[in-house]
């Protein structure tokens, strides 16, 4: 299988923030931006691998700002890496300023997705090749994270989480 480039998954969900969709402080509710970076990482998963994926891990959230009733919230998706059936999806979100159209990042996460059969087994798929400083970047972190996950879900236990031990010694 020949390896793709994390643009060639790029997705791009823009959408209003509707008033069925905030909190009592009138900004959008958590699980709807979670539903939202889900939607987006499942396309970009799906196209990397051209596979039917299922999302195996939440693996990293942070809400660091507030979206307000109104605003325009883009997420936007790219498959960081590829490992044997799963992939790392790295998802940044941004709200747009009406007037001026400036973007301003609000808030990011990491997503892992499995490709699968139509049995829900898991899949080969292509690996991939980072063009940017900033998906190589993420590329080489994605392993340590995809050890953190497993050691965190029970599936690897600690001391074979060599790449993840490196960080703290
Ligand atoms: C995700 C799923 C397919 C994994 O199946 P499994 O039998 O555990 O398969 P494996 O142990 O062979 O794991 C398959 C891959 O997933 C990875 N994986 C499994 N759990 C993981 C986790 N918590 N974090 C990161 N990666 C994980 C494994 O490392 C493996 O990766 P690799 O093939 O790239 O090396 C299975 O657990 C599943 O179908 N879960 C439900 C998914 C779903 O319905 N999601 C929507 C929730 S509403």
């Amino acid at each position: 299988m020949e390896a793709r480039y994390p643009s060639e998954s790029r997705t791009i969900l823009t959408d209003l923030v509707l008033p069925g969709e905030t909190n009592p402080l009138n900004n959008l509710f958590g699980g709807e931006l979670l539903a939202r970076m889900d939607r987006a990482a499942g396309i970009a998963a799906g196209r990397h691998s051209r596979r039917i994926v299922v999302t195996a891990s939440v693996n990293h959230v942070a809400f660091s700002k507030a979206i307000p009733l109104g605003s325009v919230v883009t997420v936007e998706a790219k498959v960081s890496r590829a490992f044997k059936s799963s992939m790392e999806v790295v998802i940044d979100v941004w709200i747009e300023d009406r007037q001026s159209g400036d973007k301003t990042k609000a808030n990011e996460a990491i997503y892992t997705f499995v490709a699968v059969n139509e049995s829900g087994a898991p899949v080969s798929i292509p690996q991939i090749k980072p063009e940017t400083e900033l998906e190589q970047q993420r590329y080489d972190a994605a392993l340590r994270r995809k050890q953190l996950s497993l050691v965190l879900a029970g599936k690897m236990k600690p001391d074979d989480a060599t790449e993840l031990k490196a960080l703290f010694t």
